[in-house]
């Protein structure tokens, strides 16, 4: 058994690649060391990357115990709060998470479908149409945000009205800028520096939500759940195996996660897919065959098949979140490595999406290939898997057909032809450059 694998070496330049330059950097490991390969980031443990299925599956397999997600996820504790989920390891871990996963099974998604609807369509009204004096195109990502954020604070957080919506979607927005820049990610800039330092700013902000936060637990306390289908009202009402509820903080800290874990993924992913139904008229036309007699029926496109195929091609050729990682509680080996107690491994969902043995041409974007076969958890994994496997993937995957379904039957959009798109990293997320810039020729 080897211990640590060869790879890129603890210097300025490997943290400053990661940060700045995820995929070419993920690329060249890949190019010189071939599937394994370790690699040394600032204030990370040593890491070592896996993406071959039998290692992944190893790691997936574990029960939390040995391998602990939430020691990796430790950058993330200044943004989401120690409480929540993703901070958590072994038994605690279990029991919020088997506290938060009933809101999010895939038949109640079912509940949300028509405000996802309502949301998309209120959006797609605000967007500027192609007119003969200017050749003005605009950037669809915003709007995707705009978009998904509204999805959380009325189906998560309950919030109805958009009087009461606007100054939280300001709050958040503001404090989800602040935090894109990568940088912040790393625990000695998570310090203030004065009052207009990131870390300053991002304080400022993340008191404001938190005050918010603390209110709407307090109403939903007071006022009670009877009737409610957000998922804040369910987890208000949630027991554990002993009867106990989520304390206070504990809910302001998966409030936080849920909508931090759960908002930016899905717009970019759907500025994605748009990205490429966009550049693909093939693909653009099947899809609207299959959606064109359906388009405003929630049950019947969440089960669309190709829809579905292209949601999930798209998740494989750009995933948001290139990797998920875990910190090893004692000596373990994985793989040809026997690996020591505090060092790290990571699935990463990236190269593992682009192995040609699991997806032929895996440069290509083509979704036909998951209607002809089934990829399994740990080659096409762009939710992780194992017992931390995203609780909201089941609400992901429906939002971004909801969406689809509306922008697509009801807009003609064509691609901005000055852009070249290429990966940006935006805090843990990899989203298109430019935003995916578009020109709205007709609206229905
Ligand atoms: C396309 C959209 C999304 C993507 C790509 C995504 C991806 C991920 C990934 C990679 C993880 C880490 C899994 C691991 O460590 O193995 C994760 C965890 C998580 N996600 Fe998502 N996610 C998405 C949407 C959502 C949504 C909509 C929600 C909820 C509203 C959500 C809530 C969570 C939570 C709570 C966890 C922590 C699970 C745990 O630690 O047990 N995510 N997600």
């Amino acid at each position: 058994m080897n211990a640590f694998p060869p790879g890129a070496t603890a210097t300025l330049r490997t943290t400053w690649r990661w940060l700045r330059e995820p995929i070419a950097f993920f690329d060249d490991c890949k190019r010189r060391y071939g599937d394994t390969f370790s690699m040394r980031i600032a204030g990370l443990p040593p890491i070592v990357v896996f993406s071959d299925p039998e290692a992944v599956k190893q790691i997936f397999a574990d029960d939390g115990h040995t391998l602990e997600a939430g020691k990796f996820n430790l950058s993330l504790r200044a943004f989401l709060g120690e409480r929540s989920v993703l901070m958590l390891d072994g038994d605690e871990h279990m029991r919020q998470r088997k506290l938060l996963l009933p809101p999010f099974h895939g038949e109640r998604m079912l509940t949300y479908g028509r405000a996802m609807m309502e949301l998309a369509d209120a959006a797609i009204d605000g967007w500027p149409l192609l007119s003969g004096s200017g050749r003005h195109s605009f950037a669809l990502h915003p709007s995707m945000q705009t978009i998904t954020l509204q999805i959380i604070l009325r189906t998560v957080f309950g919030i109805d009205e958009a009087a009461a919506m606007a100054p939280v979607e300001r709050n958040i927005a503001a404090l989800l800028d602040i935090a894109a820049w990568a940088p912040l990610l790393l625990p000695p800039l998570q310090r203030d520096f004065g009052a207009w330092s990131p870390w300053a700013k991002f304080q400022k902000e993340a008191a404001e939500l938190d005050r918010t936060l603390r209110e709407l637990i307090d109403r939903r306390r007071r006022e009670g759940t009877a009737g409610r289908t957000d998922v804040l009202s369910l987890l208000v009402g949630a027991r554990d195996e002993e009867g106990a509820p989520l304390t206070d903080d504990e809910l302001r800290d998966e409030l936080v996660t849920l909508l931090v874990a759960g908002h930016e993924t899905t717009a970019t992913s759907l500025a994605w897919a748009l990205r490429w139904i966009l550049a693909r008229p093939k693909v653009e036309a099947r899809l609207m065959e299959e959606l064109a007699p359906v388009a405003n029926q929630p049950d019947r496109v969440a089960k669309l098949e190709y829809l579905d195929a292209v949601v999930r091609e798209t998740l494989r050729l750009q995933p948001v979140v290139p990797i998920v990682g875990r910190v090893l509680a004692r000596d373990v080996s994985i793989g040809d490595y026997q690996l020591p107690k505090g060092s790290a491994v990571v699935a990463s969902i990236y190269l593992a999406h682009r192995r040609e043995a699991a997806f032929p041409d895996a440069e290509e974007f083509r979704p036909e290939r998951f209607l002809e076969r089934k990829a399994s958890p740990n080659e096409w994994y762009p939710f992780g898997g194992g017992n931390r496997r995203c609780i909201g993937m089941a609400f992901a995957l429906y939002e971004m057909k909801m969406v689809l379904a509306r922008i697509l039957t009801r807009t003609t959009l064509r691609l901005d032809p000055r852009e070249h798109i290429k990966v940006v990293r935006r805090s843990i997320t990899l989203t298109p450059s430019g935003g995916v810039r578009v020109f709205m020729h007709a609206r229905a």
